[in-house]
């Protein structure tokens, strides 16, 4: 994906990281069915995660990456891409009641997502490193997703 449509750029600057999946250094923001920008208020952290997704995309390691970009001024300037949505660990819906049968069916897909990554996980730390020097350190349930069944990495942070 190389351009952004107007509407596209609207709906990234009109959402808040609160309101959308996010780690330490970014959040997702669904532009698509099959795209997303993840936003960065650092542009080192946008560019080296980038570059890592980048490389690990052609080996099927990870995402595919689209565009990058930014928006906002001064402080609120905001760096991002355009990344490939994968599947990911279901998460609860905000405000979900915890009493309710929904809380208890995403819970119940979360431990069956740990059970199909972690036989897989450590072929994809060894094979990041392998192939593309990239030490997958920040190891857990939300920084991986299934691009066409294969276990792939989403989070190309350095943080352990
Ligand atoms: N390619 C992707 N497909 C689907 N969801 C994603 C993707 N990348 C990130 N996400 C969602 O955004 C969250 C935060 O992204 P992540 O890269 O882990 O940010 P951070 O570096 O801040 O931890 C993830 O846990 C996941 O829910
Ligand atoms: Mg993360």
């Amino acid at each position: 994906m190389l351009f952004l449509e107007d509407s596209q750029l609207t709906k990234i600057r009109s959402t808040n990281r609160c309101d959308s999946p996010h780690g330490i250094s970014s959040y997702f923001v669904p532009i698509s069915d099959v795209w997303a920008a993840k936003v960065y208020e650092f542009k080192c952290d946008r560019d080296n995660h980038f570059d890592k997704q980048e490389k690990a995309a052609e080996y099927g390691l990870g995402p595919e990456v689209g565009c990058k970009f930014e928006f906002g001024e001064g402080y609120g300037k905001k760096y991002c891409y355009i990344t490939e949505i994968v599947e990911v660990r279901p998460r609860q819906r905000k405000g979900c009641d915890s009493y309710s049968t929904e809380y208890d069916a995403c819970k119940q897909a979360q431990v069956e997502f740990a059970q199909k990554i972690n036989p897989l996980l450590d072929d994809l730390v060894d094979e990041l490193q392998d192939k593309i020097d990239f030490e997958f350190k920040d190891i857990h349930n939300n920084n991986v997703g299934f691009k066409n069944g294969k276990l792939v990495c989403i989070d190309f942070g350095d943080e352990s």
